[in-house]
């Protein structure tokens, strides 16, 4: 019997990975062992609820304001002993975190093969994202199997020179998590507040953007104090950086409700009822298009030029004014919305799980 590992430790890689450890603990032939960091403590738990996902192991490394320092540092020793302990036959870690990358590092040191899910995205550029485009780039130079959730993301690893025997296009887990949360008879009061209006959706969260948020949010505030059929929901990332930014510029508007984190049931059905979404966030890039919402990135570069090509995506960088200028193009031209909400699905078909568990267990294929 395979021991396989999956360790994870944000919101994110907890949306994309339960459902691939919910797929493994049903197959008799893997001995399925979930270590979270904690990078993440609420925001995590509250993933974890949702897909019924008790871990094994908690490092429960995160503190307020911590630093990449901490959270590189504690999940490296945190994960020593764990590995040490349970001796896994195969490691699996998700994306472009710290918890992503100090625990591959930690596998590397130890000798256990990792496998990589969502590997071979990229921007090129160290510095966009920072510092999930060193982190992914470092995973997946030791990694044994490559889970690429696209052709394109293929392509970029043979770009680099990877072994093409390591790497499956197996579409992306994101997809298999909306899967299950999306549901038609889904209310919920603040749905009911935004019902007389177009419902737009915001996130905000990225490290780079944080000298930007006040930028961001400037142009957005400008744009629903003259539209006065829109309405914002934004749960609020819970880094104080992001909480006090947005309190500072939408605070006394009430047509922008500020929320706590939602849980991704919540949030993916309030996705799924929005007019347009605002975000920096890379996972709801991939869940956007399959729900045919558009969305203008606020972000200089992506690392998901396929929701970019396949239309439901524009990256509008941070500016204010051009942020004002492309929200409000959204609202006014409806050839534009028309053309940017038409549903696409170019991250896969909700059987990423599925697929991976099958390379891993008896040799299955790829897409
Ligand atoms: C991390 C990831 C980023 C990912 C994001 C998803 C890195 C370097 N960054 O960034 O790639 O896009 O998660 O959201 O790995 N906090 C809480 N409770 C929580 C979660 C966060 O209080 O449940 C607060 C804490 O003060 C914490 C801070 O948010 O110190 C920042 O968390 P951290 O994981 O360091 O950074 P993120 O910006 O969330
Ligand atoms: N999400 C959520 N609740 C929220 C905001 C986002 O469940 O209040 C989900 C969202 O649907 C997506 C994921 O969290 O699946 C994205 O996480 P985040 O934006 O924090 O990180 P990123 O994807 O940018 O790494």
């Amino acid at each position: 019997m395979k021991k396989i590992m999956l360790v994870f430790g944000t919101r994110p890689e907890a949306i994309k990975m339960c459902p691939l450890v919910n797929e493994l603990r049903s197959r008799p032939e893997a001995k399925t062992v979930v270590c979270v960091t904690g990078q993440h403590r609420e925001m995590l738990q509250q993933v974890l609820d949702v897909f019924g996902v008790t871990p094994d192991y908690n490092l429960d490394i995160m503190s307020p304001g911590q630093t990449l320092y901490d959270v590189t540092a504690r999940v490296l020793m945190g994960m020593k002993d764990v590995l040490d302990k349970e001796s896994p036959d195969v490691v699996l870690v998700h994306g472009d975190t710290t918890t992503a990358f100090a625990a591959g590092l930690a596998c590397f040191y130890a000798g256990i093969p990792v496998g990589h899910v969502e590997a071979g995205l990229r921007t090129w550029d160290l510095a966009a994202p920072f510092p999930e485009e060193f982190n992914r780039q470092c995973v997946d130079i030791f990694c044994r199997w490559l889970f690429a959730p696209t052709a394109v993301s293929r392509d970029n690893l043979l770009r680099e020179g990877k072994d093409a025997g390591r790497i499956f296009v197996t579409g992306n887990t994101d997809i298999d998590a909306l899967k299950t949360t999306v549901r038609t008879d889904y209310t919920h009061p603040d749905l009911e507040w935004a019902e007389d209006s177009r419902l737009v959706v915001m996130t905000a969260h990225r490290r780079e953007n944080w000298d930007s948020l006040e930028s961001i949010f400037t142009g957005i505030r400008r744009v629903v104090d003259e539209f006065e059929d829109i309405k914002v929901i934004y749960p609020v990332h819970l880094n104080p950086i992001v909480k006090s930014a947005a309190e500072k510029v939408f605070g006394d508007c009430d047509r922008i409700k500020l929320t706590a984190p939602m849980d991704a049931l919540d949030f993916h059905n309030f996705l799924a009822r929005a007019y347009m979404i605002l975000t920096d966030s890379g996972g709801i890039q991939e869940e956007a298009p399959s729900l045919g919402k558009p969305v203008l990135v606020l972000r200089d570069v992506t690392e998901r030029p396929e929701g970019v090509a396949a239309g439901t995506l524009k990256v509008v960088g941070t500016d204010a004014d051009n942020i004002y200028e492309q929200f409000k193009l959204l609202l006014t031209d409806e050839d534009e919305y028309f053309a940017m909400s038409q549903a696409r699905n170019p991250y896969g078909d909700g059987f990423a799980s599925k697929r991976i568990t099958d390379i891993l267990l008896t040799g299955g294929t790829d897409m």
